[in-house]
């Protein structure tokens, strides 16, 4: 895994330890260089190195699927617009499905994002796959955003705020 060089070394923090334990879904939630996708690679990261661990303990294909990462910058989605085989692989992803950065555009998100984010999200709580989000909105404006129906999507599992400054104006 190639990880950006601004976010390698980087600690995952412990309250997303915490929430994925036990969660199928997280939401992570902060302003605007609060280290939000530092902790998704960081996580990441955590992840492969449990995946080799269990793959020298023999462990089956199937398991080891478990500890794949996907990370995909929200913008990516709308770069795909229309190509529903694209949600639909993200919908099914095995692994821990990272969408970074929802509702980043101003205004009301399009039809495509909203059916996008619906069917991804969808998809994924019912075959109890593993989901972990990041965004700069907090849930009433997630709703706004997208739907009432994605809000309680997102936020049905476990729900982190990351506070704290600024890392960019350092
Ligand atoms: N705890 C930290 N220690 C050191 N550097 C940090 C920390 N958190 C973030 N940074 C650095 O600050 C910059 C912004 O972090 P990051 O991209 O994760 O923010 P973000 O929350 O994803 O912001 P945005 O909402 O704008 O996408 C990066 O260069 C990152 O490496
Ligand atoms: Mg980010």
């Amino acid at each position: 895994m190639k990880v950006p060089e601004q976010y390698q070394g980087a600690e995952v923090p412990h309250t997303l330890i915490e929430a994925l334990t036990g969660n199928k879904t997280a939401l992570l939630m902060g302003k605007a260089g609060t280290g939000k996708t530092r902790a998704l690679w960081a996580y990441s990261v955590r992840l492969e190195a449990r995946q080799q661990e269990k793959r020298k303990q023999g462990v089956s294909m199937d398991r080891l699927m478990r500890y794949d990462s996907l990370m995909v910058p929200a913008i990516e989605i709308d770069r795909r617009r229309y190509d529903w085989d694209y949600a639909d692989t993200l919908a099914h992803f095995r692994g821990l499905l990272m969408l970074d950065d929802v509702g980043y555009c101003r205004g009301h998100a399009t039809d495509w994002q909203v059916a996008a984010m619906h069917h991804v999200l969808s998809v994924r709580l019912d075959e109890r796959l593993c989901t972990l989000i990041t965004t700069n909105l907090d849930l009433h404006d997630i709703a706004e955003h997208f739907t009432p129906a994605i809000a309680s999507r997102m936020s049905s599992g476990a729900v982190v705020c990351l506070g704290g400054k600024d890392w960019r104006q350092e």
